[in-house]
C-alpha cells in the first residue's frame, strides 16, 4: 500500500516538474508522443532550431496556397510561379516552443529542396532552393519579439543550388556542396561580388544516370577537415587547399546509398580522451534502380543495414549492422545522451512524388556504447505517417520535435494518401 502511494505521489510529481505537456501525450516505456497541433498549415519540409528556442519552419512556395494566411494585406506577386503568381498565404512560420504558438514568415522565393546552416551569431542562413531561385540566399536572424522574418538575397550564390549540403566550418564561414548537376563547392559569405567555387571531380564521379548528386552527408572531422559521403563512395577533403586528402573504402556494393537524400548519416559523438576516434555511421537508402521500378508501381524494400566507419583510423573498413526494420527517407537525430533516433521515412519505395509506401511508424534508438545484441532498440508507435518532406530536430529539453510529410506536389489536406 504504501508504496502504491509512493508510487502515486512519484507519478504527480512527474507530471508537475518534469512535463507540462504530459496530458496530452501518450506514454509508453519506449518513449512518448505528444501531438502539438493537428495542423499548422504549412508542410514542415525544413526545420532549423534556433538559439532563443524557436523553430523556423518552411515548405516551398509554389504548392499553391496554404492553409496560413500572411499578416493582413500581405501579399507577394511572382510572375514565375507556375501555381499561384498572387499569393496572400504563407509558406515559413516560426513556432515558440514555449508558448506552443507560431507566426506566419514571408519568404518569397522558392525554398524547395534549399539547404541551410547556422552562422555563430545564430543566424539562419539558407541558401538555394528551385527555379529562378536557386542563386538565392536568405537569412532569419533570432529575435525575441515578432519583429524578425527572412531577408533574401537573389542572385548571391555563383552556381545554381538544388539539394546542395551545408556545414559550418570552424572560421565561422558555410560551406556549400553540390546540389543538382553541380559538382563543385562554395563559401558564405563570399569573398566579393563575384565569389569562386570549385570544383569537385569526386561529386561528378559519383553522379547518378541523370547526372544527380543530390545532398552529399557531409561530417566536419576533428582534423578540420570534411567528410563527404555520396552514392558508394566517401572521400576526406581539405577544402582549405581543394586537395582530397583520402579515399576511404566505398560501402560494399549490394547496398548503395545512390539517393544519398534518401538513406542517413551521422557523426558519431566524439570523445575528447585522446587518441580522437571519429566514427561515421550511414543507414537506410533505397536499392539499385528502386527509383525507376517505383515508377511503374514496385515499391521495393529500403535497405535495413547501417554501416560505420572510423574515419581516424589508418585502414578503416566500414562495419555492418542491421536497424531494426528497413527505411528510406527517415531522418536521425544525436541526443544529449550521445544515443541516435532513427526517425520518420518508409519501409518501400523511394523519395520522389507518391512513390514512397508503408511508412514507417516507429523510431529506433541506437546506442553505440552497448553491447552488439542490444544496440537497437523499437520506441513508440506513431500514428501519423511522416514521409517524402517530413522532418525532424532535437529541442533544447531533448525532445524530437517531428513535422511534415507531404508526397504530393500540391497542399492537398484531404482525400489523399
Ligand atoms: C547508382 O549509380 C550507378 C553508378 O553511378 C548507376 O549505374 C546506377 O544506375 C545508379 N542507380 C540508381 C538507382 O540511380
Ligand atoms: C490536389 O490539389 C491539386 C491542386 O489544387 C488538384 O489539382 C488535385 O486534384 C488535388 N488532388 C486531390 C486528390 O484532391
Ligand atoms: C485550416 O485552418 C483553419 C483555421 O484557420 C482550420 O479550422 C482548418 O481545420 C484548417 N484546415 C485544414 C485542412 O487543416
Amino acid at each position: 500500500m504504501v508504496t502504491f502511494f509512493l508510487l502515486v505521489l512519484l507519478f504527480i510529481l512527474h507530471l508537475l516538474l518534469l512535463n507540462p505537456f504530459l496530458a496530452m501525450c501518450q506514454i509508453g516505456r519506449e518513449g512518448e508522443w505528444c501531438l502539438l497541433h493537428s495542423s499548422i498549415g504549412i508542410s514542415s519540409m525544413h526545420m532549423q532550431l534556433l538559439h532563443n528556442n524557436k523553430v523556423v519552419m518552411f515548405d516551398r512556395t509554389d504548392f499553391g496556397p496554404s492553409n496560413l494566411s500572411l499578416a493582413y494585406g500581405h501579399c507577394w506577386y511572382d510572375p514565375s510561379d507556375n501555381v499561384l503568381k498572387n499569393d496572400c498565404t504563407a509558406h515559413s512560420l516560426l513556432y515558440d516552443i514555449g508558448t506552443k504558438t507560431f507566426r506566419p514568415l514571408m519568404v518569397e522565393t522558392d525554398t524547395w529542396c534549399s539547404s541551410g546552416a547556422v552562422l555563430l551569431d545564430g543566424t539562419l542562413v539558407q541558401t538555394g532552393g528551385y527555379n529562378d531561385d536557386d542563386h538565392v540566399v536568405r537569412t532569419l536572424a533570432p529575435c525575441n519579439d515578432d519583429s524578425c522574418d527572412w531577408v533574401e538575397f537573389p542572385g548571391y550564390l555563383s552556381e545554381r543550388r538544388w539539394y546542395a549540403t551545408n556545414q559550418r566550418l570552424p572560421d565561422g564561414r558555410i560551406i556549400i556542396i553540390g546540389g543538382r548537376r553541380q559538382f563543385n563547392y562554395e563559401f558564405y559569405p563570399r569573398k566579393s561580388e563575384s565569389s569562386p567555387s570549385f570544383w569537385l571531380e569526386f561529386l561528378r564521379e559519383t553522379r547518378d544516370d541523370d547526372e544527380n548528386n543530390l545532398y552529399p552527408f557531409v561530417h566536419l572531422l576533428p582534423d578540420g577537415n570534411l567528410f563527404i559521403f555520396a552514392n558508394t563512395r566517401a572521400i576526406s577533403l581539405d577544402y582549405k587547399q581543394n586537395r582530397v586528402v583520402r579515399e576511404f573504402p566505398s560501402i560494399t556494393t549490394n547496398d548503395p546509398r545512390n539517393y544519398s537524400r534518401s538513406g542517413l548519416s551521422v557523426l558519431l559523438p566524439i570523445d575528447e580522451n585522446e587518441p580522437i576516434e571519429a566514427e561515421v555511421m550511414v543507414c537506410g537508402g533505397a536499392p539499385r534502380g528502386a527509383f525507376s521500378r517505383a515508377k511503374q508501381g514496385i515499391f521495393d524494400a529500403a535497405s535495413r543495414s547501417c554501416r560505420c566507419i572510423k574515419v581516424t583510423d589508418e585502414n578503416p573498413s566500414w562495419a555492418m549492422e542491421d536497424m531494426s526494420m528497413p527505411r528510406v527517407m527517415g531522418d536521425m537525430i544525436l541526443l544529449p545522451t550521445g544515443d541516435v533516433v532513427i526517425i520518420n521515412g518508409a519501409e518501400s519505395g523511394t523519395t520522389s512524388w507518391e512513390i514512397g509506401q508503408n511508412p514507417v511508424t516507429r523510431p529506433v534508438i541506437y546506442k553505440p556504447h552497448e553491447v552488439e545484441d542490444i544496440r537497437f532498440s523499437v520506441m513508440s508507435l506513431v500514428t501519423r505517417p511522416r514521409m517524402y518532406h517530413s522532418s525532424a530536430v532535437l529541442l533544447t529539453d531533448g525532445r524530437a520535435l517531428v513535422g511534415g510529410s507531404n508526397p504530393h506536389p500540391y497542399y492537398n489536406f484531404t482525400g489523399v494518401q
